[in-house]
C-alpha cells in the first residue's frame, strides 16, 4: 500500500505535505456570503473556461454563455478576420439582451426591440431613424468587450476590466506542458449537459480523485482502472501542483473482461476503458511519471475546468456555478473523426460508456449537498489521495482571503 507522501512518483511532495491533513470546512459549500466572495474575487477576476474553437467554425459562428452567478450573459464570436471575441450580450440602446439563441451563424447580431445592429466584432453597423439621436458616436456604443484569449484552442474569458494576468501567464508551467496534445486532431464531439442542485467546488472534486472509482463505479468501468494488483483503490500518482491549478496520473488495467458489446468496440477503436487497443503513440506530455499502468492524465485549470487526457481521445468537464448550490455541469467528449462505420459504433459505445459512468459520478452531488446543511458537521475528511480535492478548496480560500497567488 503506497501513499501520497511515499510513492515513488510523486512530483510534489513537499508543496503536498504543507497542504496539511486537517480536515476542510464545509461552510464554503452552503455559505451564500462565502459564493458571494467566489463570485466577486475569483469568478469575476480570474480567467475562466467557456468554449473550445471547434464551437466556431468559420466567421460569424457564435455561441452565448450565460453566467448566472456573475448575472450576465456573453456572446462568444469569431470575427470576419477570423479572432474569437466575446462580449456582455447586452444592447448599448436600452439594455436588452441582444442575442437569445444559444449559438448559430451572423453576418450581423440585431437587436429584437429597436433593430440596432452589430457586427461581429462588437462595433455599431446600424441605428434605425438614426437622426432622432443627434450626435450619437456609433464609434462609442459598440457591444461591451470582455478580455478574451484561447490556449491550445481552448477560449477563456476575464471578466476583469483590470486585468491582472495575460491567459499564458495563468496557466504558466502546465499550460506549456500540454502544448503538445494533439488537440486539433480531436474535433468530433459527444457533449452532455445536467442542472445540478450542487455546489461547484462538490461537482469538481468528484472528477480530481480516483478514489471513489472502485466503490461508485462498481458497475460500470471500475476494473478497467484497477491498476496492477497491488493498486486494486485505483489510487493515482504523479501529483503535482502548479499555483492554482494541478495533475494527477489514473492508472488503468488490462484484466478488464469486456461484454460482447464492449469487446467488439475494443477491436475497432479505443474506448476509454481499454488500454490494450493499439493506437497512436502516447504523446510525450502526458503520463509524466512514465508508469507502465498508466491510463489517463487528470488535469484541472483553475477554476472551473477539468481535462481528462487519454490516448487518443479527451473529456472536458466544465462547471458553471449558478448559486451557492445550483451548478450547471457540461461534459464533452472527444474523438478524432471517424473514418468508417467501424470508428463511429467505437466512439459511441465509448460515448454510451462514459454517459453511464457520469451519471454514476453525478448521483452523489446533489445527496451530498442535501445534507451539507444538516449541521451534523462542519468538516469532511479528505485523505492522501484527494489532495487535489484538498488543494482546490486552499486555491479558492487564497482568493477568497484576497491573497491569491499571481503569476509564477
Ligand atoms: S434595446 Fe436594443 S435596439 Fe433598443
Ligand atoms: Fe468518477
Amino acid at each position: 500500500m503506497t501513499t501520497v507522501n511515499d510513492h515513488p512518483f510523486v512530483l510534489d511532495a513537499e508543496a503536498i505535505a504543507a497542504l496539511g491533513t486537517d480536515p476542510v470546512p464545509i461552510e464554503p459549500y452552503i455559505s451564500p456570503d462565502y459564493c458571494e466572495a467566489e463570485r466577486d474575487l475569483i469568478f469575476k477576476k480570474t480567467w475562466t473556461y467557456v468554449g473550445r474553437v471547434e464551437q466556431l467554425p468559420a466567421p460569424g459562428s457564435f455561441f452565448v454563455k450565460e453566467l448566472p452567478l456573475c448575472s450576465t450573459s456573453l456572446i462568444v464570436i469569431r470575427g470576419r478576420d477570423g479572432v474569437v471575441r466575446a462580449f456582455h450580450n447586452m444592447c448599448p440602446h436600452r439594455g436588452n439582451k441582444l442575442v437569445w439563441d444559444e449559438a448559430g451563424q451572423a453576418n450581423s447580431m440585431v437587436c429584437r426591440f429597436h433593430g440596432w445592429a452589430f457586427r461581429p466584432d462588437g462595433s455599431l453597423s446600424v441605428v434605425p431613424e438614426q437622426e432622432i439621436f443627434p450626435g450619437l458616436d456609433l464609434a462609442a456604443c459598440g457591444l461591451t468587450a470582455v478580455a478574451t484569449d484561447t490556449w491550445e484552442g481552448f477560449i477563456f474569458i476575464n471578466l476583469d476590466p483590470d486585468l491582472a494576468l495575460g491567459l499564458a501567464e495563468f496557466l504558466g508551467p502546465l499550460g506549456e506542458e500540454l502544448g503538445g496534445y494533439p488537440f486539433d486532431e480531436l474535433t468530433t464531439c459527444y457533449a452532455w449537459r445536467a442542472e445540478l442542485k450542487a455546489n461547484w467546488k462538490a461537482c469538481l472534486d468528484a472528477f480530481i480523485e480516483g478514489y471513489h472509482v472502485r466503490f461508485l463505479h462498481r458497475r460500470s468501468v471500475a476494473d478497467a482502472f484497477e491498476g496492477s494488483a497491488d493498486n486494486r483503490y485505483c489510487d493515482a500518482y504523479g501529483f503535482k501542483l502548479y499555483g492554482d491549478h494541478r495533475r494527477l496520473s489514473i492508472p488503468g488495467s488490462s484484466s478488464r473482461t469486456p461484454k460482447p458489446g464492449e469487446a467488439l468496440a475494443f477491436r475497432f477503436g479505443r474506448p476509454f476503458v481499454s488500454r490494450e487497443a493499439g493506437g497512436p503513440e502516447v504523446p510525450a506530455c502526458l503520463n509524466p511519471t512514465r508508469n507502465p499502468s498508466w491510463a489517463f492524465d487528470d488535469i484541472s485549470l483553475f477554476p472551473n475546468l477539468a481535462l481528462l487526457l487519454f490516448n487518443g481521445s479527451y473529456l472536458t468537464h466544465e462547471f458553471t456555478p449558478v448559486s451557492v448550490d445550483q451548478t450547471i455541469w457540461e461534459g464533452r467528449y472527444y474523438f478524432p473523426p471517424a473514418r468508417n462505420g467501424a470508428d463511429r459504433f467505437a466512439q459511441e459505445y465509448g460515448a454510451c460508456l462514459l454517459r453511464d459512468t457520469l451519471l454514476e459520478d453525478a448521483s452523489t452531488l446533489e445527496q451530498s449537498q442535501s445534507v451539507f446543511a444538516s449541521g451534523a458537521r462542519s468538516t469532511m475528511i479528505l485523505g492522501e489521495q484527494e489532495v487535489a480535492v484538498r488543494h482546490l478548496h486552499a486555491v479558492v480560500e487564497d482568493h477568497v482571503q484576497g491573497h491569491p497567488k499571481l503569476g509564477w
